[in-house]
């Protein structure tokens, strides 16, 4: 088992008070804190490496060119990928899927196809493809539920027909936490040869996650929610895929040659990367990578469930208590409401005792009406959170409660 304690020392923001309470952060799932490592990074970046990459001829540019395409490798090797050229960097999940709807709906359908999401879907997964099923008179299938927040797969095989070109689900729910069964839902897609886009967001951060073994055809997870910085996120797709579709958005190394009677675009992995790359994050993110492999994937996943089982259990003891994401397969999220509460009021009170949760719909509207309600508390762990502080945070909510 993990050192909570000792790693929580690598982390500056933890020893914080808010409120003169010792800070409780339990909003993983938004976005992770950052390790000394992946800080000073960033600093010594721009402090020493700091110039535009792929395009100058001098000292400086080569040295920060270099350092980003070694992060590019560093990524293929965390997520097991073929080549470096399935890597490319964007500004994090939610631009890699737009990238994807894009490109993906330009070239392989036609008016009347369908794309297939989940019900758990974070409003990433499903807002880009509607705008590009307005443009292209396309539709979108939905896969149910059951109550206790796992995808209904016998149902998920009846969607499917032969307008169906894409599948699209998240690997864990940012709200109910379940781990869908993910190397099974891209398996029935490739039954009826239809490829797969998944959403890690919400798994890389927790699990080891192999690309290869999983077979998708596209993945794509953020910097920040893996104790990288914001702003930088990864689209991992097959090579034959990302080679067939056409690019998201033009300028800067995006191309070979350019005029005004034809433009060539530049191989991969730049064909997918107009403008100047975020080469400080692309470097800090392969920093906070290595900073979870020292630990080991194996290790956080183990934790994480241990601490995760015990704050149910612990939760689960107060009266009037509902959770939402009752799957056996759970990361770490436990999002729950209690009694007649409201959300939000509960969130502002926990803060008050230095709890930092997050209230609302989790950016996951259609999940909410599936559940029946408009907002829910979500507690939402790291390997640095510890038993001692949910019982802090169980505390503080009976007082809340009380005063409620
Ligand atoms: N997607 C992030 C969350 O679920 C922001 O909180």
């Amino acid at each position: 088992m993990l050192d909570a304690q000792t790693l929580r020392k690598d982390f500056p923001i933890l020893s914080h008070q808010v409120y003169g309470k010792p800070l409780i952060y339990f909003d993983n799932s938004a976005t992770t804190q950052k390790p000394r490592c992946v800080i000073e990074k960033i600093e010594n970046s721009y402090y020493n490496v700091n110039a535009n990459i792929h395009r100058g001829v001098h000292f400086l540019s080569q040295a920060a060119t270099e350092a980003h395409e070694e992060a590019r490798q560093a990524i293929q090797q965390f997520l097991n990928a073929r080549s470096s050229n399935e890597i490319i960097f964007t500004r994090g999940t939610t631009e890699s899927i737009n990238l994807i709807a894009s490109s993906f709906t330009d070239e392989c359908v036609s008016p009347g196809d369908e794309i297939i999401v989940s019900v758990m879907e974070h409003h990433s997964n499903i807002v880009p493809w509607q705008i590009e099923a307005a443009k292209k008179d396309i539709s979108i299938k939905v896969i149910p539920m059951n109550d206790n927040g796992e995808l209904l797969l016998d149902e998920y095989e009846k969607l499917f027909s032969n307008k169906t070109k894409l599948v699209s689900v998240a690997h864990v729910s940012n709200v109910l936490g379940t781990i869908n069964p993910i190397k099974e839902i891209i398996r029935i897609a490739h039954e009826h040869d239809v490829p797969v886009m998944v959403d890690g967001a919400q798994a890389v951060p927790h699990m080891k996650v192999d690309v290869q073994d999983l077979d998708a055809e596209f993945y794509a997870f953020s910097g920040h929610k893996i104790y990288g910085p914001t702003g930088i996120g990864v689209l991992y797709g097959k090579e034959e895929w990302l080679e067939k579709l056409p690019p998201y958005q033009g300028g800067g190394e995006m191309i070979s040659s350019v005029s005004f009677e034809k433009t060539v675009f530049n191989e991969l992995p730049f064909k997918f990367e107009a403008g100047t790359p975020d080469f400080i994050g692309s470097t800090a993110l392969a920093e906070a990578l290595r900073y979870v492999e020292n630990i080991g994937m194996d290790n956080i996943a183990a934790y994480e469930n241990d601490l995760l089982d015990y704050a149910t259990r612990r939760l689960e003891t107060i009266d009037g208590v509902r959770i939402f994401g009752k799957a056996p397969n759970k990361g770490a999220v436990l999002s729950f409401l209690v009694g007649n509460i409201h959300h939000y009021d509960m969130g502002m009170l926990l803060d008050r005792l230095g709890i930092a949760v997050r209230t609302g719909h989790h950016c996951a509207q259609p999940l909410m009406q599936r559940l029946g309600i408009e907002g829910a508390i979500r507690a939402s762990f790291s390997f640095y959170n510890t038993h001692d502080e949910v019982d802090v945070f169980i505390d503080g909510l009976k007082r809340v409660i009380q005063m409620l």
